[in-house]
């Protein structure tokens, strides 16, 4: 038995998708009700349906074997787990973002809103710029147009969210994608199942960006 962590949300279908594809399918996981853990009859997989930014934390301690989480969160927790493959969907990018008609002024630290400190604080030391961090868990995009903070770290998908109130993406940071990931410790005594599954999803993966081209 696997127990692989899946994010809830948006993210969470795509990867149960992507599972279902290569034969771990579950039917509980279609039933669409509120249990997080979900097992196949078969009994070959449970699913542990968790929050995205959580998935990482049951994989590094083993309560997972695998998991699929984005760059981002695995960034930012520093998480001791393998990082197998990247599964090249969940496409975003981390990035700095401030109002329109922002001017920076260079002679004080900038004051950087975001759920990413850990991101955040490397990205700005790589650039010897001064930071002030706020720490936000969510809503983000309010920092700067409230005044709390200069500008703010995210992600951003579409873009829709920062036009929307008004902010810009001023510096590319880092592209972020899902990444599939291990337990070291399951690496260890499930390895040939956890490859099997790590083949069987770079070949999906493969097979639909050939339908793409
Ligand atoms: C994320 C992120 C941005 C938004 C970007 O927020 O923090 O706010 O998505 O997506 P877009 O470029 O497609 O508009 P999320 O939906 O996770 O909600 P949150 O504000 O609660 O973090």
């Amino acid at each position: 038995m696997l127990n692989v962590a899946l994010p809830k949300g948006r993210l969470g279908d795509k990867v149960y998708n992507l599972f279902k594809q290569i034969g771990y399918d579950c039917r509980a996981m279609e039933d669409g009700d509120r249990k997080l853990v979900l097992r196949d009859p078969d009994g070959e997989v449970s699913y542990l349906l968790v929050k995205p930014s959580d998935v990482a934390i049951y994989v590094e301690h083993g309560a997972a074997d695998i998991g699929v989480v984005g760059k981002d969160v695995l960034l930012e927790g520093g998480n001791d787990v393998y990082e197998l493959l990247d599964l090249g969907f969940g496409k975003c990018r981390m990035a700095e973002a401030a109002p329109v008609d922002f001017k920076e002024n260079k002679q004080r630290p900038l004051r950087v809103a975001t759920k990413y400190p850990r991101i955040a604080k490397k990205y700005y030391a790589s650039i010897c710029r001064e930071i002030e961090v706020i720490k936000l868990n969510g809503s983000i995009e309010l920092a700067p147009i409230l005044g709390l903070s200069d500008v703010i770290v995210d992600i951003v998908e579409t873009g829709t969210t920062l036009k929307q109130n008004g902010l810009d993406v001023r510096r590319e940071i880092l592209p972020i994608s899902a990444r599939f990931i291990a337990n070291k410790a399951s690496m260890k005594f499930k390895e040939a199942q956890i490859r099997d599954i790590q083949q069987k999803l770079a070949a999906a993966i493969m097979e639909k960006a050939g339908e793409k081209k």
